[in-house]
């Protein structure tokens, strides 16, 4: 089921010989529980889509439909009205409200709609992002990354059917990037909210959309899922974004060490995890200086063994 959909999206700023043709043309599907990540050059539009995506801002012309609705059909308060209950906005800089608490900046999009925010689904949005000792901090007293959780938080509040995130863990150190990555894939798993990404770290795209959509010039160059961009690019410009020197280790982020494990092996010792990715897998053998790792599945019952070989291999079909 589509639940975002643009047709010949355009946005121009300025006229004359200034204007900037920020979006020339932008036709999009996204799927309902799909998680998308829009990447691309600085100045590319990504941005601007989001923010048109979001109904943030009106188009010069094409159409923006959200669960079948034409959003700038609507007048600027039934806009607002739509955008509050449909939409979780995330950006780079927190946006919190420093005078609020943890609590009250979270809750505040559901009560601005004159709501209150469901108490139990909030409680446990707060336990996933390790928040429930924090809700009467103001925002100064968190860290960068105790922030962002709570525009994450703030973003799920109100249930959206979308979640449009801007960049939204740039700002932070990798271990915390790395750590809120993880949030967000399983947030997405459990819920199967739909997710619009917009990143400038291919990694993070890789690692965590279902599909990458990469811009240019204000237009979408290609997309689809990873591995057809990295291996199938239909332009040079595709092939020298994705960066053809470390195109191995970026397909290793794609395959997943249950694929590649030989069943039927077992082998004593630390077991790691099926649903690693096998790039994870390559700094569990550079980290343990071995060849061979058991693996084991989600119930931790053996499952077979990887070779370090194997990492080729599959590197290889891909
Ligand atoms: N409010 C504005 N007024 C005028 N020009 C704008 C405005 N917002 C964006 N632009 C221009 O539109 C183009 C696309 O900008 P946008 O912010 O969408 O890029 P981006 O892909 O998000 O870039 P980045 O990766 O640097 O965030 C750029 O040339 C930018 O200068
Ligand atoms: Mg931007």
């Amino acid at each position: 089921m589509t639940i975002l959909e643009t047709k010949e999206l355009r946005k121009v700023y300025g006229d004359g010989e200034t204007a900037v043709h920020a979006l020339d043309g932008v036709t999009l599907t996204v799927e309902k529980g799909e998680f998308v990540a829009v990447v691309g050059t600085s100045g590319s539009g990504k941005s601007t889509l989001l923010h048109m995506l979001g109904g943030l801002d009106r188009p010069t012309s094409g159409t923006v439909r959200i669960d079948g609705k034409d959003i700038f059909s609507l007048k600027d308060e039934a806009l607002t009205i739509f955008r509050r209950r449909k939409i979780g906005f995330v950006f780079q800089n927190f946006n919190l409200v420093p005078v609020l608490s943890v609590r009250e900046n979270i809750a505040l999009p559901v009560q601005l709609d004159g709501r209150e925010p469901d108490a139990a689904f909030l409680k446990g949005v707060v336990e996933t992002l390790g928040l429930s000792e924090k809700l009467e901090s103001l925002p100064d007293q968190l860290s960068g990354g105790q922030q962002q959780r709570v525009g994450v938080a703030r973003a799920l509040a109100a249930d959206p059917e979308v979640l449009l995130m801007d960049e939204p863990f740039g700002a932070l150190d990798p271990v915390t990037r790395g750590a809120l990555q993880q949030e967000m894939l399983r947030i997405h798993r459990l819920s199967g909210r739909t997710i619009v990404l917009v990143t400038h770290d291919i990694d993070e795209a890789l690692a965590l959309a279902d599909r990458l959509v990469l811009m240019d010039g204000g237009e979408i160059v290609q997309q689809g899922k990873p591995v057809e961009l990295l291996t199938q690019p239909k332009t040079p410009f595709v092939r020298d974004f994705f960066g053809r020197s470390e195109l191995g280790v970026r397909l290793l982020a794609l395959g997943q060490v249950g694929m590649a494990a030989r069943r039927g092996e077992w082998l004593e010792g630390e077991a790691i995890v099926a649903s690693l990715t096998l790039r994870e897998a390559l700094s569990q053998f550079i980290s343990r200086q071995t060849d061979k790792l058991p693996v084991v599945d989600e119930r931790q019952q053996p499952l077979g063994v990887l070779h370090f070989a194997d990492l080729l291999r599959q590197r290889e079909v891909s």
